[in-house]
């Protein structure tokens, strides 16, 4: 029932839509197709047909939850060898999701943000150390490399009590290598027709294997540690002790091995993506910075360690963030399938089980719900009068309905306390020469972004 949906003029047999197309940037791609071809397209790669869906108004209608539910599909069925049914790969009927849901989801309250708090404080801090050196050495940072240190540090701490030491490091730690390997993988299987997979990817499969069962050891020894010691009440305290509330029923090893490497991939690689994007914009609007950093004076008085509360009322700061997530999502797309045989948008049939892409990163720029300036970076379309102004589900970096992010809060709570230092303590100075090329594994990082570091001499 596709033949309402338009798709690129030029189709080559066998392969499809890929003229004009690399298997590095498959986003981006989408997204010079989606500016081509409208609210909803399709595409053709090796035989696979992929329905994309960006404008506000379909977007809408997915996030119905009575009609339409997650799909598991494409990069992220890929990641089933890594990550089985841990909460982002599992199937909606897989009944380790709800358990592990209703086990996990109070590791994500209000209370336990708090009792993170001092945590990701002192890694923030082991930035600044870090960042310090380099500033004094006249050295500019490296923000994507030092953003995916603290976040991995981050969520390794308040997680599981681990410290891969990753700021004491001269190259990433393996398990980076091993996760952005494996990474790489899955998004490289959606551009190859799947029976020719073992011969073109052969050296790819012996690696992608290789990484799997390094990040497999490194987090059994995580467990191993933990089973042996008391931890201070972090997600794998609940994993390991906290049975279900009514059925009383506990996550199995194995599950619990797959909800390991879930957080530590899904907890730290989408937040050190949107940290960067949101210096590089600060970096290139310094009107912005300057707003963002007399809050951050305004609101921390004359302390450097700033309280929970005192990141959670950085209201403006949150805008810079939401508008970074809004140009580039780090996690572009998610899936939805029909629940029932349905008909979207009222002319488009969709069998029960039939799937479509919501190209996020397009959604954000739909000029119908985010103006003809649906391009330019402005922190003020998030401000409380701009949003009751728009429609609902125009915004959707953490996507939709039961299976949206877990670590949304989280995430929000890390980088803006992480930006409010960084703010307090630097002034951003942008290469006038850098142009923001995206690099896409799955998820979206500013490539190459560096910047050059000035002290400020505190406001009090
Ligand atoms: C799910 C984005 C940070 C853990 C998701 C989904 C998106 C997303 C779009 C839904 C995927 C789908 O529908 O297929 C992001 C972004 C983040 C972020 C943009 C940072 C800016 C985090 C953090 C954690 C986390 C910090 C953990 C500490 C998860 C988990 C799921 C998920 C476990 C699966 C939830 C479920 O299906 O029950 N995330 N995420 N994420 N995220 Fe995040």
């Amino acid at each position: 029932e596709l033949h309402r949906i338009p798709h690129p003029p030029r189709r080559v047999p066998l392969i499809g839509d890929v003229l004009g197309a690399g298997v590095r940037s498959p986003l981006q791609d989408s997204m010079r197709f989606g500016r081509r071809l409208g609210p909803i397209f399709r595409r053709k790669a090796f035989g696979k047909e992929i329905v994309f869906v960006w404008g506000a108004d379909l977007a809408a209608e997915l996030a119905d939850e009575s009609r339409f539910a997650k799909h598991v599909g494409l990069g992220v069925a890929n990641l089933r060898p890594v990550a089985g049914d841990g909460l982002f790969t599992a199937y909606n009927h897989e009944p380790n999701w709800q358990l592990a849901h209703d086990v996990l989801a109070p590791g994500f309250s209000r209370e336990a943000m708090e009792g993170y708090h001092p945590m990701m404080l002192a890694v923030a801090e082991r930035l600044t150390d870090r960042w310090d050196r380099e500033q004094a050495a006249g050295r500019a940072v490296d923000v994507p490399g030092d953003m995916t240190k603290l976040t991995l540090e981050t969520i390794a701490r308040t997680g599981f009590g681990h410290d891969f030491g990753s700021f004491e490091r001269s190259r990433p730690h393996p398990f980076v290598n091993a996760m952005v390997g494996t990474l790489t993988y899955a998004q490289r299987l959606n551009a190859v027709p799947g029976p020719l997979a073992p011969l073109l990817l052969r050296g790819a499969i012996r690696r992608n294997e290789a990484d799997i069962a390094y990040l497999h050891r490194t987090v059994d020894a995580v467990v191993a540690a933990r089973r042996s010691a008391d931890g201070e009440g972090d997600l794998l305290d609940r994993m390991l002790k906290t049975a279900h509330p009514e059925t009383g029923e506990r996550l199995a090893p194995e599950n619990i091995r797959r909800q390991v490497i879930t957080f530590l991939v899904a907890g730290h690689e989408t937040t050190s993506g949107a940290l960067s994007f949101a210096l590089h914009y600060l970096s290139r609007h310094p009107d912005v910075a300057a707003r963002a950093r007399a809050e951050v004076d305004r609101v921390w008085g004359d302390t450097d360690r700033p309280g929970y509360d005192q990141v959670a009322r950085l209201r403006y700061l949150r805008r810079v963030l939401d508008e970074s997530l809004r140009l580039w999502p780090t996690a572009p797309a998610f899936a939805r399938e029909a629940r029932q045989d349905t008909v979207l948008g009222g002319v488009h049939p969709m069998r029960q089980g039939a799937w479509t892409l919501v190209l996020t990163a397009m959604l954000h720029r739909d000029p119908q719900a985010w103006g003809a300036d649906a391009e330019r970076f402005d922190p003020d379309r998030f401000d409380a009068k701009a949003v009751r102004a728009r429609p609902a589900h125009t915004f959707k970096p953490f996507g939709t309905g039961a299976r949206a992010c877990i670590g949304r809060q989280f995430a929000l709570h890390e980088a803006t306390l992480v930006l409010g230092l960084l703010l307090r303590r630097y002034e951003l100075l942008a290469d006038p020469d850098y142009r923001l090329r995206v690099a896409e594994r799955l998820t979206l990082m500013p490539e190459g972004l560096r910047l050059r570091l000035e002290r400020r001499v505190p406001t009090p």
